[in-house]
């Protein structure tokens, strides 16, 4: 198959490129380096020999957009990851993550639904805001986003929606990702993070390194077992292998509905001071942390159902904590021997 993966250079981007490539489908690679290099490329050469067709384009750029749909007359699906990701600058530059993920998402529509090709997008846990029960299931309803990141991937489902429901011949699928960690074995490739990470993982690898002081715990008196936060974290390769078996699912017509959403979880929900009592316990290494007052915005608790994903896809998450947590390690020791 001719899949276009646009943001193909970015962190799940990249491992969906690399189980495309290593599965025998041809690759055509986008994206506007807003939070990649090209030196990514080489990782995915390094691991499967060969690279994508890579265009630097942005999806928001209609003549490059309509030129590449032109050019490329028999693309068999389409995986749409290129949009921002980071919510506290969401929260501070409201326009432009509207701008760059609903003004984005619409480019690509326009040509998905015109050519009815198969369409898989990137969605988010974040939509469920704090959900009133766990784990939570695709059918809980969906709470007022609590930053505009989070309502641009609201608005983007909803987009989305509404095309499937205008053209039965559209068929996509929504996947709501929950806490996406880790790196591939190979370490060619994995997340880099500008300036200081925000999310745990790439925050508490760096500060083990040296790069950071210390590990601030955001909140200590929750209610929970531990009084920290509980999350569902998922290594990248089993996410990237959902987002394969979810398109060969669509292209070969195994789904019911023309849209169809689904949780992409372990179903287990994680402490922080589980993940860091898991690092220390597979790495050997002591992680510098201190309990500090709650982040801002932030849900206490958030785990998946992933059964419907199982069911009708067939797919569920392999890999474990302590595989996600050592692989992270190691792509941290990479990113600092080539610095
Ligand atoms: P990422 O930033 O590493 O990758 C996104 C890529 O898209 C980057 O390489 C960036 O340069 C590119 N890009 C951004 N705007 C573009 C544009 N207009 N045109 C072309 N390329 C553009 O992020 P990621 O973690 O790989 O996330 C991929 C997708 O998954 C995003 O849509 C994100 O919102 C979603 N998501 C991520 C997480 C997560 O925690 N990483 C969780 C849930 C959902
Ligand atoms: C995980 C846990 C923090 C940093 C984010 C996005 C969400 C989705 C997934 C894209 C929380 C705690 C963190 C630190 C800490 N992404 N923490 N110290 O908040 O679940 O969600 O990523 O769609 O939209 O908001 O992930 O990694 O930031 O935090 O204690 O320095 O780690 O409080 O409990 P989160 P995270």
């Amino acid at each position: 198959m001719k899949i276009l993966v646009t943001g193909g250079l970015g962190y799940i981007g990249s491992h969906v490129t690399v189980l495309l490539l290593e599965n025998g489908h041809e690759v055509i690679s986008i994206d506007n380096l807003h939070n990649s290099s090209l030196k990514v490329l080489d990782g995915i050469e390094a691991i499967c020999g060969k690279k994508p067709l890579f265009e630097a384009y942005d999806v928001r750029n209609v003549d490059q957009m309509n030129s590449l749909f032109e050019s490329h007359l028999d693309i068999d699906g389409v995986i749409h990851f290129a949009a921002y990701k980071a919510v506290s600058e969401s929260v501070e530059k409201p326009l432009k993550y509207y701008e760059n993920n609903i003004g984005g998402l619409i480019q690509i529509l326009e040509h998905v639904t015109e050519k009815s090709i198969p369409f898989i997008f990137s969605s988010s846990c974040t939509v469920y805001g704090q959900a009133d029960k766990m784990p939570i299931d695709e059918e809980m309803p969906l709470k007022k986003a609590s930053s505009p990141y989070g309502n641009s991937k609201q608005i983007g489902e909803q987009l989305i929606m509404d095309c499937c429901a205008i053209n039965k011949q559209f068929n996509a699928i929504l996947l709501r990702y929950f806490n996406p960690i880790g790196a591939h074995a190979s370490r060619k490739i994995g997340e880099f993070p500008k300036g200081i990470p925000q999310n745990l993982i790439p925050f508490l690898t760096q500060t083990v390194i040296g790069i950071r002081e210390t590990l601030k715990v955001y909140g200590a008196d929750y209610d929970t077992p531990d009084g920290t936060c509980i999350r569902d974290y998922i290594h990248v390769i089993d996410l990237a292998q959902a987002h394969i078996e979810s398109l060969e699912y669509l292209i070969s017509s195994k789904n019911i509905e023309n849209c169809e959403v689904f949780n992409v979880g372990t179903g287990r929900g994680v402490s922080v001071m589980e993940v860091i009592k898991t690092f220390e316990k597979v790495t050997g290494e002591k992680v510098p942390y201190a309990m500090s007052s709650p982040r801002e915005g932030d849900i206490v608790t958030a785990y998946a159902n992933p059964e419907k994903i199982f069911k009708k896809i067939g797919w569920k998450s392999k890999l474990t904590l302590e595989d996600s947590l050592l692989s992270a390690w190691n792509w941290e020791k990479e990113l600092q021997r080539n610095t």
